[in-house]
């Protein structure tokens, strides 16, 4: 009843650890699997090696946590030898692995998915983060012609399917979504945090972030995430997976309602533990039961009468 697909790609169930969280290594990416999630997103990796901001670099907050980990990533070569290890096949049951990239310009993108593709299941394109071509001063996400180019440099050489994770901090998300599908995208995920925003010590006065602003995470951010999958359900055509403050099965059903074919979870896990993906499953299926709904199909868009 859970069983889904997406792109082509079977999923046990529609829900997947989001990009950045126990992300950087194979077990903990194997633990999240066995521990119920459909399938799981790596954290954003890039070509070379990046130390990413100091410490603090995350700090919980009214309705969430703020974050600025700058993208540290180990690089293309430590990383591969993190997929490799990835159980991808389970006894009887699919486990699907998701290399989420990040790049300045579409050549390194590009690069980087053909490196990888082999060891994956479908890769997540971060064109939400603020690395701007050179000349080019706005985060990539928020420059539909930059986000289409770079999709449609990976796309149209990648032999697995190729999803766009968009950043809500643009005036119209649409247009952007719009972009991505024309680029090629086989899906989209929406969205990646928001803001930035930021806390301040009252005792010492000093921003509590090394960064001092942090894009914010958790159930705050929910309504806005929700809002953003339903204009682009009404707007594309292809696949949307949910994301943003997903909590509890009834989070599920609404994202699932407003459009989307998956979600992820990330800050969620800072709350129900990763006991949160078998958890949400149970409770997911008993609602789909009571409810007469006999697949996570029937469930996408349902919110949508026209
Ligand atoms: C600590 C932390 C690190 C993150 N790192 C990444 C990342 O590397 N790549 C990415 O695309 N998104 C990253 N995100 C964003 C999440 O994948 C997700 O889009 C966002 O947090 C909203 O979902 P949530 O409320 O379930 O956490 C990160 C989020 C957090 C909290």
């Amino acid at each position: 009843m859970l069983k889904t697909e997406l792109c082509g790609i079977k999923f046990e169930n529609p829900l997947i650890l989001a990009a950045g969280i126990m992300g950087s290594t194979a077990s903990s990416l194997n633990w999240i699997l066995d521990s119920g999630a459909g399938g799981v997103v790596t954290k954003s990796f890039s070509q070379e090696s990046n130390q990413g901001y100091k410490n603090p670099t995350i700090a919980e907050v009214e309705g969430g946590i703020i974050n600025a980990i700058g993208l540290s990533s180990p690089g293309l070569e430590l990383f591969k030898e993190e997929l490799k290890l990835i159980k991808r096949k389970g006894e009887n049951s699919t486990r699907i692995a998701i290399a989420s990239i990040y790049g300045s310009n579409p050549e390194e993108f590009s690069y980087l998915s053909k490196k990888i593709e082999g060891l994956v299941d479908m890769i997540e394109l971060n064109v939400s983060c603020p690395h701007a071509m050179e000349g080019c001063g706005a985060a990539i996400g928020q420059d539909p012609h930059l986000t289409e180019k770079i999709v449609k440099t990976v796309s149209k050489s990648s032999s697995v399917p190729i999803i766009a994770k968009l950043t809500p901090n643009v005036t119209d998300i649409n247009e952007i979504a719009i972009a991505a599908e024309r680029g090629g995208a086989d899906a989209i995920t929406l969205i990646n945090s928001l803001g930035p925003g930021m806390k301040i010590s009252i005792e010492t006065g000093v921003p509590i972030l090394s960064n001092k602003f942090g894009g914010m995470s958790g159930p705050a951010i929910k309504p806005i995430a929700l809002r953003c999958v339903w204009d682009v359900y009404e707007a594309c055509n292809i696949p949307i997976i949910g994301v943003g403050g997903i909590i509890n099965y009834k989070d599920v059903v609404e994202f699932l309602y407003a459009g989307a074919s998956a979600i992820q979870i990330g800050t969620g896990i800072m709350y129900e533990g990763i006991e949160i993906f078998s958890k949400i499953t149970t409770y997911l299926k008993k609602f789909m039961i009571k409810n007469d709904f006999n697949s996570i199909d029937e469930m996408t868009g349902y919110s949508h009468n026209d």
